[in-house]
């Protein structure tokens, strides 16, 4: 059996999008036919299940730290003002972690949220993937999440990390779970606290970045209800050096027994992660030039014509870089979804922040059609295009 094709209607509006067997396993274009040949009973239970399972968003959620920090009071620590800071980004303000507050609390919080918005039980929840790249254990906290959920089933819960595209390449993976792997609900937390890694001593970055945590729960259903049409992901490991917070051995640290280099290499000197380092203007250009391409890549493969969607939601970096893109692909501003006024740049988490937002709030209806790119560190870029519920 090779490429079949499946036509699925999809409820918003205008489109007939195609889903082939070899589409639901590439997400880049032009993918190859896939032949699949089973004389047994689970091998052409399996084939079925590839054939026959598409998923859909059908809950989210969010949470913010209560501590929340002005332009003005960013101008009690550097030198700064409310006009520039509003004038370049568009922030106002952003929240950030105190007290006894942590990030894995924030992303159980959007989780159980979206778990209620979509009426599934803990228990059900068979696959947690948390992305994030500022995580309370650098060993990873989705098993914590899966803790405190109660999730007693222990359903496999792992991290991703790939900074501010770390949610859409978890929606994508997640999309391979279920479509390939049989998993039914799949939570997907983007969360980060880039407030750790700053250097609060440095203008040009520390006005930008802000904590917070967003979740959908993804579900399997019948491919005629697929609600994920197309991806586009990229990464370049060329242009990392212009947003970085590396591991390094603390130059601080005493070298008790120089002279011996065993005894000086070993055991190696107490690490850490820098700061974060970043090269603003080079960011800025990067991503105004590869988010357009990259969305436009992902309509091509969902077969929609540009344009053709409901909500442009692009990671909230910055109000120049989501109204250029915007004027690149003709949208107009009253279809593009922004909260960056009040967050600031949350990495991880502000494509399902603003998402949890605008569903919240009635924009974003059920059916509706989203573009969405995310693009930052690493250097990475993803976009997807997909439905609400
Ligand atoms: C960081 C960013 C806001 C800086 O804006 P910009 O217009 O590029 O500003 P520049 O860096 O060119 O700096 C212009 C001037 O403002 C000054 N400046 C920088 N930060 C400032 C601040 N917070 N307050 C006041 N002045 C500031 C600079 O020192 C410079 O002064 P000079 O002309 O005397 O040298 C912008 O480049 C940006 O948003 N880039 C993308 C970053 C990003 O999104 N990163 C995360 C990706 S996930």
């Amino acid at each position: 059996m090779a490429n079949t094709t499946i036509g699925a209607a999809v409820p918003s509006s205008r489109i007939l999008v195609r889903v082939g067997i070899s589409r639901m396993l590439q997400h880049q274009a032009a993918a190859p036919t896939l032949i699949m040949c089973s004389s047994t009973a689970k091998g052409a239970e399996e084939l079925s299940r590839l054939v026959n399972t598409g998923c859909k968003l059908v809950g989210c959620g969010s949470a913010v730290p209560s501590l929340r920090v002005s332009n003005n009071d960013l101008a009690k620590i550097v030198d700064t003002n409310d006009e520039w800071i509003s004038v370049r980004t568009g922030i106002h303000n952003r929240r950030v972690l105190s007290g006894k507050e942590n990030l894995t609390d924030l992303a159980v919080e959007a989780a159980r949220k979206a778990l209620e918005m979509a009426e599934v039980h803990p228990k059900d929840v068979d696959l947690i993937l948390m992305c994030s790249s500022t995580g309370d254990d650098r060993f990873g906290s989705a098993p914590l999440i899966q803790k405190a959920l109660g999730c007693k089933s222990n359903p496999l819960a792992f991290d991703i990390t790939a900074a501010c595209s770390g949610f859409l390449l978890g929606l994508f993976s997640a999309s391979c779970y279920v479509k390939a792997g049989g998993f039914k609900n799949v939570l997907v937390i983007g969360a980060d606290a880039v407030s750790r890694c700053v250097d609060w001593t440095d203008r040009g970055s520390c006005i930008l970045f802000g904590d917070a945590a967003g979740a959908v729960l993804m579900q399997a259903c019948d491919i005629r209800e697929d609600g994920l049409f197309g991806f586009d992901l990229h990464s370049d490991g060329d242009g990392k050096r212009h947003l970085i917070s590396t591991f390094k051995e603390n130059e601080t640290d005493d070298d008790a027994s120089s002279g011996n280099h065993f005894a000086s290499s070993f055991p190696p000197k107490r690490s850490s992660y820098s700061y974060l380092q970043m090269n603003g203007r080079e960011i800025f250009k990067f991503s105004v030039r590869v988010v357009p391409q990259s969305i436009e890549a992902a309509l091509g493969k969902a077969g929609l014509a540009s344009s053709n969607f409901d909500w442009l939601l692009l990671h909230q970096a910055n109000q120049r870089i989501i109204d250029g893109v915007a004027t690149r692909l003709e949208v107009p501003s009253e279809r593009v979804i922004s909260n960056l006024a009040n967050y600031g740049n949350t990495s991880a988490a502000s494509i399902p922040l603003a998402l949890d937002e605008a569903v919240r709030s009635g924009k974003v209806q059920p059916g509706h059609v989203i573009a969405a790119a995310g693009f930052g560190a690493g250097l990475t870029w993803a976009s997807a295009i997909f439905r609400w519920g």
